[in-house]
C-alpha cells in the first residue's frame, strides 16, 4: 500500500494558501489549480526541447476539455483510446494538433469516423491491420489528413506489480507480441505501417524505460529498419519529484539516432500529477463495534475507483469548520493509524461496505460539517467516476491563474437519469 508521502510544494499546497477558501466550494468538488498543471507541461516542454519528440496527453487519464486550449500550447496532441476520445481531441485541441488513436480491436463503424479524425491509428493485431489496411489505403488517396499506421506490440518485459496494470504480462491482449513481430516482418505483413507503440510502464522511472528499451532491442537484434516514428506509450512519472529526466532525454535522443524516427511519449498521469483536489465534506461519524467511520459525501467507489482498484490510500487534510473557531484555517494531514491520538475511517454515503478511502490518524477528531480534501485528484477520477446508487458526481472547479475560482461544471439528478433511459 502506497501513501502517506507529503504533498510536494506547488501553488495549490503553498504555506498561506493553508487558508484556501474551501468552504466556498461546494462538495463533493474536484478543485483543479491551473498553476500546477501548467508546471507540470513546462517541464513536459522542457522534455521535448531536449530532444526534439513529441508529447501528446493520454486522455484515458485527465480529458478535463476547458483546459484543453491550455495543454495544447505545450503538448503536441492527444492520444485516444477509441472513437470518443479522438473526436474530443479534434474539437477540443484544435485542427493543428495531433489526434493519435489506439484500441485493442475496432469496429467497422467506428472505424469510419475514426478515419475522419485521427493522424495516427494504431492497430493491435496484423489481423486488425490486414482487415482495414484498404481503407486506410483508400482514405489516404482522398487526399486530406494523410493517416499513418502502426502496431503496437508487447515487449515482453514489465516491472509493474500489479497484475490488473500489466499490459505487458505473457497473457495480456495488448500488442502482438516480439515473436509474432519478428514473424510478421519476415512474411511482409508490417508492409504499409510506419510505426510501432508500446505501453508497458505504470508510474515509473527512466529507468525502467531504458530496461524496456533493451529488452526489446535484444530480441529484435534493433529495431526495424525504416520506421518513421516510435512510441514509447505512458507511465512514464516525469513529473515526479525526483524523477531522471536526463536519463529519460538520453533514451530519446539515443533512439532518435538509433531509427531516425520520431519518438513520441503519451503520458496521461504525468501530466495531471498533483494538480487537483476532491473537497468533501463529513456528514456524520459512527461508532461500529470496532472503529470510528465518518461518513463523507465523497466516495472511493464513485469518485476515485482506482483507490479501491490500485488499490491505495490518497494523502488527505481535514479542515475544520469555521464554527470550530479556536481550530480556524490550519489544515490537519491525515496520518497512519496511530500516529495521531483519533483514528477514522473516511467512508463514502453508498451501500457499498468497502467504500473506504482510508483509515487515517488525526490531531483532532473529525466532526459533521469538516471539509476532508483529498490531494492528487484530477487523474484517473473525473474519467472514470460514476452515479452508482444515484451518488452525484462532483462539481468540476477551477483555480485559476489569477486566483479567481471558477465553477466549470455542476451536475444534478440529470446527469445520473439520462445514462439510464
Ligand atoms: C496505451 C496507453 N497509453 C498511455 C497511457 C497513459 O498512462 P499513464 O497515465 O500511466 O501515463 C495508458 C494507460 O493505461 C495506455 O494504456
Amino acid at each position: 500500500m502506497e501513501a502517506f508521502t507529503s504533498p510536494r510544494e506547488h501553488p495549490l499546497y503553498r504555506p498561506g494558501n493553508a487558508d484556501f477558501p474551501v468552504f466556498q466550494l461546494p462538495t463533493p468538488a474536484y478543485l483543479l489549480d491551473e498553476k500546477s498543471l501548467e508546471a507540470n507541461l513546462r517541464l513536459l516542454r522542457l522534455v521535448k526541447d531536449a530532444t526534439g519528440c513529441r508529447i501528446l496527453l493520454a486522455q484515458k487519464a485527465f480529458a478535463c476539455y476547458p483546459l484543453y486550449p491550455l495543454l495544447a500550447r505545450f503538448l503536441d496532441g492527444a492520444a485516444s483510446s477509441g472513437l470518443f476520445e479522438a473526436r474530443l481531441a479534434r474539437e477540443e485541441m484544435g485542427e493543428d494538433r495531433e489526434v493519435h488513436v489506439y484500441a485493442p480491436a475496432y469496429g467497422a463503424r467506428e472505424f469510419e469516423s475514426i478515419l475522419d479524425l485521427a493522424d495516427t491509428i494504431v492497430f493491435n493485431s496484423f489481423e486488425q491491420w490486414d482487415r482495414y489496411r484498404e481503407k486506410v489505403l483508400e482514405h489516404n488517396l482522398n487526399g486530406g489528413r494523410q493517416i499513418s499506421a502502426g502496431l503496437r506490440i508487447n515487449p515482453g518485459y514489465s516491472e509493474v506489480e500489479v497484475s490488473l496494470y500489466d499490459p505487458a504480462g505473457p497473457a495480456s491482449r495488448l500488442g502482438v507480441s516480439l515473436d509474432q513481430l519478428i514473424g510478421g516482418l519476415a512474411a511482409g505483413r508490417f508492409e504499409g505501417l510506419s510505426g510501432i507503440h508500446f505501453h508497458s510502464l505504470c508510474q515509473q522511472d527512466a529507468g525502467a524505460l531504458s530496461r524496456t528499451l533493451d529488452a526489446v532491442k535484444k530480441k529484435l537484434g534493433g529495431w526495424p529498419q525504416g520506421l518513421e516514428w516510435l512510441n514509447f506509450g505512458g507511465g512514464h512519472h516525469i513529473t515526479r519529484p525526483g524523477y531522471d529526466i536526463d536519463l529519460l532525454i538520453n533514451l530519446i535522443r539515443q533512439a532518435r539516432e538509433e531509427t531516425g524516427a520520431r519518438i513520441y511519449l503519451e503520458p496521461g498521469e504525468a501530466v495531471a500529477l498533483d494538480t487537483g483536489w476532491l473537497v468533501s465534506t463529513v456528514l456524520d461519524l459512527v461508532q461500529p463495534e470496532k472503529g470510528t467511520v465518518a461518513i463523507l459525501d465523497s466516495s472511493a467507489a464513485c469518485h476515485m475507483p482506482d483507490v479501491l482498484e490500485m488499490p491505495y490510500t490518497p494523502v488527505c487534510y481535514l479542515v475544520p469548520a469555521p464554527e470550530r473557531s479556536k481550530l480556524a484555517s490550519r489544515w490537519y494531514q491525515g496520518r497512519e493509524p496511530g500516529v495521531h491520538p483519533y483514528t477514522v475511517s473516511l467512508a463514502g454515503p453508498t451501500c457499498l461496505a468497502g467504500d473506504i478511502t482510508g483509515t487515517y490518524s488525526f490531531e483532532i477528531p473529525p466532526l459533521p460539517g469538516d471539509r476532508i480534501v483529498f490531494t492528487d485528484m484530477a487523474i484517473y477520477t473525473m474519467v472514470k467516476n460514476n452515479t452508482f446508487n444515484g451518488i452525484g458526481l462532483p462539481s468540476i472547479i477551477l483555480n485559476r491563474e489569477d486566483g479567481q475560482i471558477e465553477t466549470l461544471r455542476h451536475f444534478g439528478y440529470e446527469d445520473f437519469k439520462m445514462r439510464l433511459g
